[in-house]
């Protein structure tokens, strides 16, 4: 893999993006993608376009694909000539999917000689490339190390999971739940904000200004659940216990949506209830696993 060369496959915003920084280290880069045109600026920056997705795996040891989706990705990789054409290759499957599309993907691959790596992009395109860019990177060790170079020229933050396939989807998975449940809570709280007459905007500075302090909470968090030891280290359920009716009891007494609220006091509740009041507020895993 220290040719220099590699194969871009899909050249939505972000396929373009991987494509024009592999160019800017000086890699051969050829590119495919269904829609021919999106080949052409990069072509004008010295990428080779190729005329099928079965010449552009041709082209190099390593495929990078990244498309909208695995049924996208499947899409290509049955065009003829491809399968064929991976056998002896690296496949990296950039595309966002599950861990179970990831399992298939990875056998599919070996099945026709390739190896395989998955990657999880968890950044947008204008952040790619930079030293601290996070990308997952799961798949056979001795394959990672190899193509760990190049995977480096698409990001400086690259976490290895190991050697399941999944792994990359599946923490994809766990990381963007965090992101979902912050972003519900964050909307609710902009409902409070504009109904009692705040800027809204100056709700969102002061939010960002909280966020280092919850990320370190939250490490804390995942520290007690590894440990299993739920004894009050940092934030006592019962806190969280009392802190979320009342949120939920504003939002009844405003008029306001109440179906955040509800579900996070419903489960809290549920944990009061379990007797979990007395421990550190991650104990709440308990209920989830039951
Ligand atoms: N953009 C982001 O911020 C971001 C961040 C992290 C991860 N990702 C992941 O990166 C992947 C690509 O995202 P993107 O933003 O580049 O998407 P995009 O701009 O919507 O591009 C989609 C790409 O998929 C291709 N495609 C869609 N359906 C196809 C089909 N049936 N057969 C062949 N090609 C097909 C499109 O080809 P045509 O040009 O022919 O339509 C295009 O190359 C996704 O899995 C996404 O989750 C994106």
């Amino acid at each position: 893999m220290g040719n220099k060369q590699i194969t871009v496959l899909g050249l939505g915003s972000m396929g373009q993006t991987l494509a024009r920084l592999f160019l800017d280290k000086g890699y051969t880069v050829t590119v495919w993608n269904r829609t021919a045109g999106k080949a052409d600026a990069l072509a004008a920056r010295g990428a080779l376009a190729a005329g099928s997705a079965a010449e552009a795996v041709r082209a190099s040891p390593v495929a990078v694909m990244c498309v909208y989706d695995y049924r996208a990705a499947d899409a290509i990789l049955a065009m003829e000539g491809v399968a064929a054409a991976l056998d002896g290759r690296l496949l990296v499957q950039l595309t966002t999917g599950s861990p179970q599309d990831a399992r298939d993907a990875e056998a599919w691959a070996h099945r026709q000689g390739a190896s395989y790596l998955e990657g999880a992009i968890q950044a947008a395109p204008d952040q790619m490339g930079q030293p601290d860019t996070p990308i997952l990177v799961s798949g056979a060790e001795v394959v990672f190390r190899a193509a760990e170079p190049l995977l480096g020229v698409l990001g400086g933050g690259i976490v290895y999971l190991g050697g399941k396939a999944s792994a990359a989807a599946a923490m994809d998975l766990a990381t963007l739940s965090t992101i979902y449940g912050t972003l519900l809570g964050f909307l609710h709280g902009a409902r409070v904000a504009e109904h009692e007459g705040f800027d809204v905007a100056e709700y969102g500075r002061i939010v960002a200004g909280i966020m280092p302090t919850f990320a370190g909470f939250l490490q804390h968090e995942g520290g007690v659940i590894q440990s299993g030891d739920f004894a009050i280290s940092q934030s006592p359920m019962r806190i969280s216990i009392e802190a979320t009716q009342r949120i939920l009891q504003t939002a009844q007494q405003a008029g306001i949506s109440t179906e955040f609220p509800a579900f996070a006091a419903g489960l809290f509740k549920r944990a009061d209830a379990a007797g979990l009041g007395g421990e550190e507020v991650a104990a709440l895993i308990k209920l989830l696993r039951s």
